[in-house]
């Protein structure tokens, strides 16, 4: 067992392949143990503090209702209503949310943000989405990828859509994992190169394959799984109408489908754009595996919590 007490969730780059398949495990038997009625309490009398600069539905609840499942609790804090929104440091923020609470969620729009406030707190810093990186929801990917398909390694994955925060954190989880990846974005809406980077040197280690284009039919051939993202992001909405244009052929409908896998599953974080990134006919469809996803932001986020939390 790897004691992950204190350390912080900010990107699965920072977790060896044995502690992020630790967690796998631990939230598989959560799971397990929630349906069978049983509940334990690890984290009772603890506080996990809540920070959000964007929206959330998934992410806040899940974080909430998992940290009283422990035994724990948790504060909601619209980042804007701390004195952090009147310019205190966030330096200063993190000392004093770290002399009252036990762990801090931070969503936010700045990835260095999050690395400061870690740096700062002495408790862990939890990354619940920058514009770089969401590394809980990828971990709850890869965990709904090997409920629904038994295993990891070896299986092809198909991104299609913007290269952002959600694709980022699903090549650095694949490359660990070993699950192959396949992206199709638009062209100057890629990945960035220093996360393929990172990915590429992880999967030298795991032999996953990542491959990283522009045709959507290319890379969904054959997948087990297929999954899109929103074309425009939180803080990019001045951009949508630009951005509706260089996505329209990178919708995820029946006929792209029909290209992957016939058992193949279909993922999207959530919340999607029925008629843009996917249609109604895929995201309600058979394939369609989105709510048992974002069950599992739940199961994931209580093993993560467990792990980290003293
Ligand atoms: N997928 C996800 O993070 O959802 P929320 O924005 O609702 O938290
Ligand atoms: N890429 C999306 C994910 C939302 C969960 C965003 O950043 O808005």
């Amino acid at each position: 067992m790897h004691d992950l007490k204190g350390r912080d969730f900010i990107s699965l780059a920072d977790f060896s392949p044995e502690e992020i398949r630790q967690l796998l495990d631990a939230a598989h038997d959560l799971k397990r143990q929630q349906k069978l009625g049983l509940s334990s309490r690890p984290l009772m009398g603890r506080t996990l503090a809540m920070l959000f600069h964007k929206h959330s539905t998934r992410t806040r609840v899940s974080f909430a209702v998992g940290m009283y499942q422990l035994g724990g609790q948790a504060l909601y804090l619209g980042a804007d209503e701390l004195q952090l929104g009147r310019g205190e440091t966030v330096a200063d923020t993190a000392r004093v949310l770290s002399r009252y609470v036990d762990a801090i969620l931070i969503r936010t729009y700045a990835h260095e943000l999050v690395l400061e406030l870690a740096q700062e707190a002495s408790v862990p810093v939890i990354n619940g989405l920058t514009d770089l990186l969401h590394p809980t929801q990828a971990l709850a990917d890869f965990f709904t990828l090997e409920e629904k398909k038994g295993r990891l390694a070896g299986l092809k994955l198909a991104y299609v859509g913007d290269g952002n925060n959600v694709a980022h954190s699903l090549l650095i989880g694949a490359a660990k994992l070993g699950v192959n990846i396949s992206l199709a974005c638009p062209p100057g809406y890629g990945p960035k190169e220093e996360i393929v980077a990172i990915a590429r040197e992880a999967a030298a280690g795991s032999g996953a394959a990542i491959s990283i284009g522009t045709d959507p039919q290319e890379a969904v051939a054959g997948a087990d799984a297929v999954y899109t993202d929103v074309w425009t992001s939180m803080g990019q909405e001045a951009e949508s109408g630009a951005r509706r244009t260089a996505f329209a052929s990178y919708q995820v409908n029946a006929a792209l489908m029909a290209l992957a896998k016939p058992d193949a599953v279909f993922l999207h974080c959530l919340p999607c754009h029925r008629g843009e990134e996917v249609t109604a006919e895929v995201v309600d469809g058979p394939w369609s595996v989105v709510f048992d996803e974002a069950e599992n932001r739940l199961h994931v986020h209580k093993a993560i919590l467990a792990a980290l939390v003293r």
